[in-house]
Formats: C-alpha cells, sequence, structure tokens
C-alpha cells in the first residue's frame, strides 16, 4: 500500500477508545494497525495524544447522547494541534450533525468507510476540517488490511462478512454497518495461515450474519470456509459468531462433527419464542422453524453447546408471548442467554410503533427470564463436575491461585495446579472439574 504520510518527521501519537460489539474490537485492531503502519504510536493517556479516536455503538439505549457527553469530556482536552476522530455507529447513524454539537471533531466516519482511513488521516494532517468517511449502504468494499494490530497473540479475528441486509425491525445496525458484503475465501484462509504462522491458535471468524457468508469468488459455503480454516496447521480452535437462524443449514454442524478444531459452541440469537413477535420482528422464521434447527445441533455426534440473545419488551409482547420466550429457554436449555430490553432506535421501522411495554414491566420481564436462565445453567454448568475437558489458559488469578481457562464450549473454567510453576496464557492443558456455578466451571490439573 503506498504510504500517504506527508514527510513530517514530527513523532505523532494517537489514543483510542472502543465500545460495543466484537465486530468494532476488531474494527479498533485493524484501525490501530493502519495508524501504525501510518507512523503513528499508540498511547493510552488521551491527554498526551496528537488524536483522539472514539469508536462508537449505537446498538441500544440513549448511545448517542452518551457519545456527545463522553466529547464533552474530550472538549476539555481540546488545544491547538489536537484532532478528534469520531468512528463506528453512532459516526455513521449521526453522521455531519456530529460537527454540529462538537465542533471540535475534525473526522467522522463510520466503518464501512474505513479502507479510506490512510487517505482521511492525510487529510487530517493537512488540517482539513470536517472530514468524512460516511456510507450510505452503497460500499461493496470490505476493510482487508495486513495491518491488523491484534491484541491477543493466541487467539485473533477475522471478518469474514461485513454489513448486513436483514433488516430486522428494532435493528440498526443495516444503517450503520452498511450492506452486506463478504470476502473471498482465499484471501480468509491466506489471513488464517498467516496467523498460523504467528503462532496463533485459536481463530474466530466474524459477521453480523457470520453464516450469512457468500464467498465473492464462489468456491466455498460458508461450512466449508469454516473446515477449511480448522484444517489449517497449528490451528487448534476455531470459533465463529454471529449466527443468523435463517441461514442457519445443517452442514455446519456436519463440519463441527467431522473436524475436531470446530468449537462446540453455537451462538444463535432467538429473540423471541412467540411467532407472533418473531414476525412483529421481521424475524422471518417462527418458533418451530427455529427449533428445528436447534434439533439438529443436538443430534451433533458431540454435545454443542447453545447461546443466545433475546429481546424483552418489544412492541405488543403480551405477557403470554413472553411466557413463550421463558418457556423457550427450558426448550433449548441454553448455556448463556444475553437479553435485552427493547429500545427504540432511529431509522429502524419500530420506531414508528409505540414503545408500548413501560419500561418497568420490561424490567420485571428481563429479571424473570434471567432468574429462569439462572437455574438452567446451574444445572446444564453442573453436569460438568468429573469431566476432564481441555482448555486454553486465558490469564492468571493470582489472589485466588487460580488459572483462568476457556472450554471449547467457551465456558470459563478456573483451576489449580500443583505444578510449582503456573501454565502461561496460550498453553492448552487437561482439568478435571470438580465444582461448578452457574456462569463456570471450577477444577484442578490433570
Ligand atoms: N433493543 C434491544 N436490544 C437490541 N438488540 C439489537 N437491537 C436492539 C434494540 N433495539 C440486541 C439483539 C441482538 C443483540 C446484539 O442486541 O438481541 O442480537
Ligand atoms: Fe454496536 Fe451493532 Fe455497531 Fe456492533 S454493529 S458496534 S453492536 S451498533
Amino acid at each position: 500500500m503506498p504510504s500517504v504520510v506527508s514527510n513530517e518527521t514530527r513523532a505523532r501519537t494517537f489514543y483510542i477508545e472502543t465500545f460495543g460489539c466484537q465486530m468494532n474490537a476488531h474494527d479498533s485492531e485493524k484501525v490501530i494497525g493502519t495508524l501504525q503502519h501510518q507512523g503513528y504510536t499508540r498511547i493510552e493517556t488521551e491527554e498526551d495524544a496528537d488524536l483522539i479516536l472514539y469508536n462508537t455503538c449505537s446498538i441500544r439505549d440513549k448511545a448517542e447522547q452518551k457519545v456527545f457527553n463522553r466529547l464533552n469530556d474530550y472538549k476539555k482536552l481540546y488545544k491547538q494541534g489536537k484532532r478528534f476522530g469520531v468512528l463506528g455507529c453512532v459516526a455513521q447513524q449521526e453522521g455531519e450533525k456530529i460537527f454540529e454539537r462538537a465542533p471540535y471533531v475534525s473526522l467522522v466516519a463510520g466503518s464501512a468507510s474505513y479502507r479510506k482511513l490512510p487517505e482521511m488521516l492525510a487529510q487530517l494532517e493537512r488540517g482539513e476540517q470536517r472530514i468524512t468517511g460516511l456510507d450510505d449502504r452503497q460500499t461493496e468494499e470490505t476493510f482487508e488490511t495486513e495491518f491488523t494490530a491484534r491484541s491477543n497473540p493466541h487467539r485473533g479475528y477475522i471478518t469474514i462478512i461485513e454489513g448486513c441486509d436483514k433488516f430486522c425491525a428494532y435493528c440498526v445496525v443495516p444503517f450503520t454497518r452498511g450492506k452486506e458484503r463478504s470476502r473471498a475465501s482465499t484471501s480468509v484462509l491466506a489471513e488464517a495461515r498467516r496467523m498460523a504462522d504467528a503462532g496463533y491458535t485459536e481463530i474466530q471468524l466474524l459477521g453480523q450474519n457470520v453464516n450469512s457468508y457468500r464467498d465473492l469468488e464462489g468456491k466455498k459455503t460458508f461450512a466449508e470456509l469454516l473446515a477449511a480454516v480448522g484444517e489449517i496447521p497449528g490451528i487448534r480452535r476455531v470459533r465463529f459468531t454471529t449466527s443468523h437462524p435463517r441461514d442457519f443449514t445443517q452442514d455446519i454442524v456436519h463440519a463441527i462433527d467431522s473436524v475436531p478444531t470446530l468449537c462446540d459452541h453455537v451462538h444463535l440469537p432467538v429473540q423471541s419464542g412467540s411467532s407472533r413477535v418473531l414476525h412483529m420482528m421481521q424475524r422471518e422464521y417462527t418458533r418451530d422453524w427455529y427449533l428445528e434447527r436447534i434439533g439438529w445441533i443436538k443430534s451433533a455426534k458431540r454435545p454443542i453447546s447453545m447461546t443466545t440473545d433475546v429481546i424483552v419488551g418489544f412492541p405488543g409482547e403480551t405477557p403470554a408471548d413472553f411466557e413463550e420466550t421463558v418457556d423457550l429457554l427450558g426448550e433449548v436449555q441454553y448455556d448463556g442467554v444475553f437479553a435485552f430490553k427493547y429500545s427504540p432506535r432511529p431509522n429502524t421501522p419500530a420506531i414508528t410503533m409505540a414503545d408500548s411495554i413501560p419500561d418497568m414491566e420490561k424490567s420485571a420481564r428481563l429479571q424473570v427470564l434471567l432468574d429462569r436462565q439462572r437455574e438452567i445453567q446451574r444445572g446444564n454448568y453442573s453436569k460438568h463436575i468429573g469431566e476432564k475437558i481441555e482448555v486454553m489458559v486465558e490469564g492468571h488469578n493470582t489472589a485466588r491461585g487460580q488459572v483462568i481457562g476457556r472450554t471449547s464450549q467457551n465456558k470459563t473454567l478456573n483451576f489449580t495446579t500443583k505444578q510449582p510453576i503456573l501454565p502461561a496464557t496460550g498453553n492448552y492443558l487437561k482439568v478435571r472439574v470438580t465444582n461448578s456455578f452457574p456462569n463456570s466451571l471450577v477444577g484442578e490439573a490433570v
């Protein structure tokens, strides 16, 4: 890539703050890598940075307001020469309005424009104001860069598909991340091989709807790509997130069955257990249709852990609809549920529906759901007691003398070891499970 940096020799520093999902976390890794390639140095103190970047999320709540409040904090740091940039979903959503409310911001860019980052940096350095990288669902291109500054040396993300074309009634993502666009499988596999060569053992394939992947070259289905990544020498674990039920095909389960490195965990957001609400949400599936996919997962040769996302209090959700969601949790027996109170989002179809469920009622439903799920998890997690499970070491809890491990099913397993030296991060070892909680396992290294 030709460098578009001016010949200025002054050392330039940047500070970045990131919010939101794994896609955003990984975008920041790519942004950081790109900046470093352009000669910038990352620092951890915003006061001292020449450039302050804020990578934002707008999925729920009053995200825009939070961003403006934070930008207001930054204002105090404003001094001659210091530049501010807003990236991510709030940037795309609010666009040039950000310049009006925070005039000291010089750059506003959504994720579908990051491939233009080197040019935008050059504009910043020329002292230009009001630089925008906004994309109105036009882009066909993806942000591919070899300059990704991955934050973990053992497991890393690879984006295989960007954007979203599903337009669920509540969701802002199709408006903030542009239209759905997949990468070529050869490019994904080359990146995975480079990571394996660099010592990575775990790869997580990312996409807003990861399994909606359509190979740009028409060579591989999503399941075939999964299997191919899993077969790369040196790769021990492959994860993928997030799957959409509409595009969840049985060959994904077959791939997990036949390639041992594919982790035995599927995150399959259901959003509601009521077909009536699913219809209003424009999810384009019914409860039974979803449960059929769960049936495929349950019939796999090795037990596959399942997790989901749920929204409570969608406009028009009755107590009976909500009961169907609680009932579904018991039927599926998830190992984890991310549950959210519905929040109206700008531009979305649901914004025109009355937000009919009072916040107190949403909170009450959320609590009922979480209590039920906690009991389910207590049962599920306790079934592991006595098993010998392989973990990847993620860290250490020195205060407790414990090592923090993660299982292939994506469960946390905290364990002790009789060895005088604790196993280092990134190591794999077998642990016998001795105790369990609703969210974690406890064990002893074998
Ligand atoms: N309100 C509440 N939750 C939402 N999610 C997405 N949009 C909204 C919204 N407007 C949840 C969904 C999705 C997860 C990432 O966030 O459950 O799967
Ligand atoms: Fe938030 Fe969605 Fe954007 Fe991720 S894609 S940062 S969850 S709004």
